[in-house]
């Protein structure tokens, strides 16, 4: 049988501490299959994700040794789960490379027969692997500075139906929800360039209304442009953007890939513009709590490689799953200039030269969530409500200025329902959908 010529179990030094200068370590929930000792998929999983095989080899070279991955904590948790924290040092990876990077510590792994599941919750990045990375442009106070909002959320919308609308109905809703009080107007993550709404035409149209909407209100307004596409083809969309003098665009980050990415990012750096992250496709392998990847670590790795903003959902109070301490999690590791916890799936994470990331609540909220948002996630940071505004009984502009007042009413200590007898756009929203209150 295998067995007897594997070496997995080497893999496991439990004496190994890790080396919190040079090491990377990865924090793992592993699900071992029926029948699998621990030591041999712990050990399979350090093993596969470094420099091993399922058998001994004829030839190994001593260096080798030196560039294993180590799987040195192994914490049992409740049911037949457990926690691995494997170190592997930073020799072992590319400078620089994030594809490279995850091809090891996310790669075949998780295809494992002897792993039932398997989940990285965490990535810990010594200073000497975080310095080839440039992390966000902008940050927290590049962005601020664009807009000149400080202390409170910056609001937009995406305009509802996600997709459909032509440039000449997008000018109109854009000009009538940036006039109504809301400082962006955001595509939605599924709106490219298709044959009724050309990238072209929609660029001409919304900055239209955006130069509009800027000269009444005196206010700076932005188009977060979704240029996802074929790395050519949003090279030419960034140029355009950036013609026009809008100071953002928005890229699905997780669907273009992290060289993508990388090139985007590097071009938005010579066209001075922020990048919006949109996290379409994370849920794929974000959701499940025993296996892919936590939303964590995926915030953690995107703060790394240099968006400014990123969509991390809602607490308990929108329409995307997520547990409200979760969210904050997320936007405390985006933000924090090191990240604490006591968790046991956590590592500290000292963030360098790396500059904090806006986080973006979305997802089905209206002004009536916004109470719960703000006291969870705080005032640094992205609201976008959608339906919350398209869906205002007395249209889209109306429906701006009632998140515009609440975010108001909410900064300045003011309930709600006080606020709204003042301000008729926000009770009319409030007389649509209420106030929630996380449960
Ligand atoms: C986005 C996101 C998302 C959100 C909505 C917002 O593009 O912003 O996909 O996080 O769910 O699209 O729209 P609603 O406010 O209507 O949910
Ligand atoms: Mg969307």
């Amino acid at each position: 049988m295998i067995e007897k010529f594997e070496w997995y179990d080497v893999f496991v030094k439990r004496d190994y501490k890790p080396d919190l200068e040079n090491d990377v370590v990865v924090i793992f929930k592993v699900t071992p299959s029926e029948g699998f000792k621990i030591e041999d998929v712990v050990g399979a999983v350090a093993s596969e994700s470094s420099v091993g095989t399922w058998t001994t080899l004829s030839i190994l070279p001593d260096r080798i040794w030196k560039l294993m991955g180590k799987a040195y904590e192994i914490i049992k948790l409740e049911g037949n789960s457990l926690i691995a924290k494997i170190a592997y040092p930073i020799e072992l990876f590319e400078e620089g490379n994030m594809p490279a990077f995850l091809a090891s510590i996310a790669g075949n792994i998780f295809g494992m027969r002897r792993v039932k599941s398997l989940r990285i919750e965490d990535v810990y990045f010594p200073y000497s692997f975080m310095k080839f990375f440039k992390g966000p442009l902008k940050g927290i106070d590049g962005v601020r500075n664009i807009y000149k909002i400080y202390g409170r959320p910056i609001l937009g919308t995406v305009p509802k139906p996600k997709v459909g609308y032509t440039p000449e109905e997008l000018e109109k809703i854009s000009y009538d929800i940036l006039s109504g009080g809301m400082d962006y107007i955001k595509d939605d993550e599924n709106l490219a360039s298709p044959p009724f709404c050309r990238f072209e035409e929609r660029a001409k149209g919304i900055m239209r209304a955006i130069d509009k909407a800027e000269k009444e209100s005196g206010e700076r307004k932005v188009w977060l442009a979704n240029i996802t596409a074929d790395v050519k083809e949003m090279e030419r969309r960034l140029k355009l953007i950036a013609d026009y003098g809008n100071p953002f665009i928005m890229i699905d980050v997780v669907i273009i890939g992290w060289s993508s990415l990388n090139y985007i990012r590097d071009l938005a750096e010579e066209y001075n513009l922020g990048i919006h992250a949109h996290r379409a496709f994370h849920a794929a392998f974000t959701r499940n709590r025993d296996h892919g990847m936590s939303m964590f670590a995926l915030s953690k790795l995107l703060r790394l490689m240099g968006v400014d903003q990123l969509h991390i959902g809602t607490p308990e109070v929108g329409k995307l799953e997520a547990k409200t301490e979760e969210v904050i999690e997320y936007a405390k590791v985006l933000r924090e200039s090191i990240y604490r916890s006591n968790e046991v799936n956590r590592m500290e994470q000292p963030w360098y030269h790396i500059k904090p990331v806006l986080p973006t609540s979305s997802g089905g909220l209206h002004p009536g969530t916004l109470p719960e948002v703000i006291k969870s996630l705080g005032v640094d940071l992205v609201i976008q409500v959608g339906g919350g505004v398209l869906g205002h009984p007395d249209g889209p502009r109306d429906g701006a200025a009632a998140v515009r007042q609440a975010v108001e009413a909410i900064t300045k200590g003011i309930p709600l329902k006080d606020y709204a007898t003042q301000h008729k756009e926000l009770r009319r929203a409030l007389e649509k959908w209420g106030i929630l209150r996380i449960s």
